[in-house]
């Protein structure tokens, strides 16, 4: 039988391009498009939607997850913003309700790659910074998937032992702000889809794990895989790689 799934935030670029891949497979039925002023839980429970996928924005990703939660659907969150803290949270919440949701900073196959290889080279580099850019549109900074790779190099760290090498400049000079320990740097300008460089440092050496999203089209394959796994889950996983 066909997963039924609603799209919140249908009318925004990343909304658009879910609905349409939604309406364009077999196994999947697009039951409802909601956005900024459509009561979410209201919708979910008319359209008895299975799966919701969220592309809204940062400052309602955490409250949006609530409402699907509560109207029983599985969360697909796309939204970027989600903090530690409230991951943790919401880890807890699924547990508790049995409904399975998946939080992805990046939903394209070469970006969990990136992360994976940069969690990968943290063991052997010790110098990392993290430069994002993205298109001029973006409202939040850094982006989630730049959060996301800190985080993992920073479990890298944790796991082997490794301190972040120590620093001498002052709080004044422009070297972007320390996420779990990493330099992240924000780039905004229109000619950006999605871009990561991680630029990793030891003696006498440079390694730059770069990944590119040229198109919205690059993150289709994962939204849709993502809303075809999580329908039978009980858990939370964050991050696409947890689900693959
Ligand atoms: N995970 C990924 O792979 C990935 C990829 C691209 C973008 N994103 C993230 O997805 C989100 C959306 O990006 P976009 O480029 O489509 O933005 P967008 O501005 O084009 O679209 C956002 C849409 O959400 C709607 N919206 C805002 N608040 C809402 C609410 N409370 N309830 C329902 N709808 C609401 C807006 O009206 C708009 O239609 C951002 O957080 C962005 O960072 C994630």
């Amino acid at each position: 039988m066909a997963i039924s799934v609603l799209v919140n935030g249908a009318k925004g670029k990343m909304g658009t391009m879910t609905v349409n891949a939604v309406k364009a497979d077999p196994e999947l039925v697009l039951v409802g498009e909601t956005d900024r002023d459509d009561d979410l839980v209201a919708a979910i429970k008319a359209t008895k939607a299975q799966v919701v996928v969220d592309f809204t924005m940062a400052s309602t990703g955490y409250a949006n997850f609530l409402k699907i939660i509560e109207g029983g659907a599985h969360p697909v969150m796309g939204t970027s913003g989600f903090k530690k803290e409230q991951v943790a949270e919401l880890k807890a919440l699924c547990q508790k309700s049995g409904i399975g949701g998946l939080i992805a900073p990046n939903f394209a196959i070469g970006a969990v790659l990136m992360m994976r290889f940069a969690k990968e080279a943290a063991q052997y580099l010790p110098y990392v910074e993290i430069i994002e850019s993205h298109h001029e549109k973006k409202m939040d900074a850094p982006s989630g998937t730049a959060v996301r790779t800190a985080e993992m190099i920073a479990e890298t760290r944790q796991a082997f032992g490794l301190q972040p090498p120590a620093e001498k400049e002052n709080a004044e000079v422009a070297r972007g702000e320390l996420f779990s320990n990493v330099r992240v740097h924000s780039v905004r300008m229109p000619g950006y889809v999605a871009n990561q460089r991680v630029v990793f440092g030891g003696t006498g050496q440079t390694l730059v794990i770069e990944h590119n999203s040229l198109d919205r089209e690059s993150f289709r394959a994962g939204v849709i895989l993502a809303t075809k796994k999580i329908a039978g889950k009980k858990e939370l996983f964050y991050g696409l790689e947890e689900l693959l």
